[in-house]
């Protein structure tokens, strides 16, 4: 099958994507696919003509992921000037002519709907869900609402417009993050007034609306769910701090363990919070939920994750492993959703 692995992009979450981009097409090329990697906002200026029939390695110049999120406005500043759009040069071509395109992209313009939308529109096989569920699912606040409407239980917290004035005050500690962010890029713990105007002036850097909850003191968890069903518990335990932008990438700063070490009957409550969560957002295919546990093993939901990591040190694929399932048989099914 002709692939485009789509990858790259302007979010903050740029390099993390390209990184799951490698590993896809690495995966896919070893399941016999003809797949290129296009970076969807600089795209391709080379010879296109036959282009999936040529035998370039596409993932060899993709390095990895340093501590800390790109700066956008260098990639920004290396499109030729007077281009026009979001889409790089090539791409939506390439996209019409492959059979299918395997979404590697994280964050906004990506993971948010909008490329989804414009797939809907011209008729090109794409992963992942749908535009609707994964612009709810991008934005944390539309995502507490539901979850607020569906007895999903979340931390407690509003949604703050940058220079809104705020009517309810979350206790301290609280937590703040940019409401359409990612790879935790733009949140915070705040535990006094000082750090939380640190907090929101970090918050509105990466977006205008910010979601600021209640402190969940105690473990963190995640849990993918597959065609509806969920897969197994893992618990992530990050040696330092938070599960920040820098745990989340850098191999050995956190402790993955799947499946997680807690009683039956929570692993079980998880799974089924993360099956209602699926339902609610609407989300079709695969997707992967995020979730803190407190010392009294109350379970709450943080969010939805419509493109979830598929990097060396991402959490979909260890739980797809705790059941057999390789990385490669992953890609395959996640591959095969895009024909529904
Ligand atoms: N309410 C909370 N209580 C404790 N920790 C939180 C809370 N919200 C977020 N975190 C921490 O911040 C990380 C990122 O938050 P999350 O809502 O998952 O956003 P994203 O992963 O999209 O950046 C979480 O993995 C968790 O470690
Ligand atoms: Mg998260």
């Amino acid at each position: 099958m002709k692939v485009v692995v789509l990858a790259g992009g302007t979010s903050t979450e740029r390099d993390v994507s390209l990184i799951s981009g490698k590993m896809i097409y690495n995966a896919l090329k070893k399941n016999g696919h003809k797949a290129i990697i296009l970076d969807v906002y600089l795209g391709y200026e080379g010879d296109t003509d036959d282009i999936f029939e040529k035998d370039t390695d596409w993932a060899g110049s993709i390095a990895k992921i340093s501590e800390k999120n790109p700066n956008l406005d260098q990639i920004k500043a290396m499109r030729k000037a007077g281009t026009k759009g979001f889409f790089g040069p090539n791409v939506i071509k390439l996209c019409q002519e492959a059979d299918a395109v395997f979404m590697a992209l994280h964050g906004q313009n990506g993971e948010d709907g909008k490329i989804q939308a414009t797939f809907e529109l011209m008729g090109i096989p794409y992963t992942g869900t749908d535009f609707v569920s994964a612009a709810m699912s991008m934005d944390k606040g539309i995502t507490k609402d539901i979850f607020y409407a569906n007895n999903i239980p979340t931390p407690a917290g509003i949604r703050l417009k940058k220079g809104e004035k705020e009517e309810r005050k979350v206790p301290f500690p609280c937590i703040v993050k940019a409401a359409c962010g990612g790879s935790s890029v733009g949140v915070t713990i705040a535990r006094n007034e000082h750090e939380y105007e640190l907090a929101k002036a970090e918050a509105f850097k990466y977006d205008p609306e910010a979601v600021i909850e209640q402190y969940i003191e105690g473990r963190e968890f995640s849990v993918g769910v597959m065609d509806g069903k969920a897969l197994p518990v893992i618990e992530i335990a990050p040696k330092q701090g938070f599960y920040d932008y820098k745990n989340k990438y850098q191999e050995g700063s956190t402790v993955e363990t799947c499946p997680a070490d807690i009683p039956d009957d929570k692993t079980k409550e998880m799974q089924e919070i993360a099956e209602r969560v699926f339902a609610a957002l609407r989300l079709k295919n695969y997707a992967r939920m995020d979730f803190m546990m407190n010392h009294d093993g109350e379970i709450f939901c943080l969010e939805a994750n419509t493109l979830p990591g598929m990097t060396p040190t991402s959490l979909l694929p260890q739980e797809a492993a705790a059941v057999g399932v390789s990385f490669e048989e992953l890609c395959e099914k996640i591959l095969k959703f895009a024909f529904r």
